[in-house]
């Protein structure tokens, strides 16, 4: 089967100081800020940058040991992640470990706004950490 992808949903960077990193792309960029979100289990904040067709989102720690500590140590600020929504989340990853890709975590997780998301190990993509998310149907959406 093949899956179905429906483009970039968003590219997430990962910053040492998100107040700055805001300040950054709002005043000096001239990006609208769309919103925010505290993620403490994972010890992150992040800010989404409009893009028109897309988002920016600003990968804040929030803890010594968040879950983007390790990248910022060792590669410093960039291009952390990038997420590709996909109609139905279940169906491509399994056609993808079919055959044979490697994902960084064993399930689908729940991710913010009731989406539904599984990450690529960066091993296994030629070095980049790929997000799939599937959104909600609007009749699942609470
Ligand atoms: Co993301």
């Amino acid at each position: 089967m093949n899956s179905l992808f429906l483009g970039v949903d968003h590219i997430g960077i990962a910053v040492k100081d998100l107040e700055a990193a805001e300040e950054t792309y709002a005043n000096i960029l001239g990006f609208e800020i769309s919103g925010s979100e505290s993620l403490p289990e994972r010890g992150l904040e992040v800010r989404f940058v409009e893009t028109g067709n897309s988002r920016l989102e600003l990968i804040g720690a929030t803890t010594p040991n968040s879950e983007i500590s390790g990248f910022l140590e060792k590669r410093g600020e960039g291009v952390h992640h990038i997420c590709l929504e996909v109609e139905n989340i279940e169906a491509t990853v399994s056609a993808m470990r079919e055959s044979g890709a490697k994902f960084a975590s064993e399930s689908i997780e729940t991710g913010a706004h009731n989406t539904r998301v599984a990450f690529l190990h960066p091993k296994g993509t030629h070095g980049v950490l790929i997000e799939l998310v599937e959104k909600p149907k609007p009749d699942e959406r609470s």
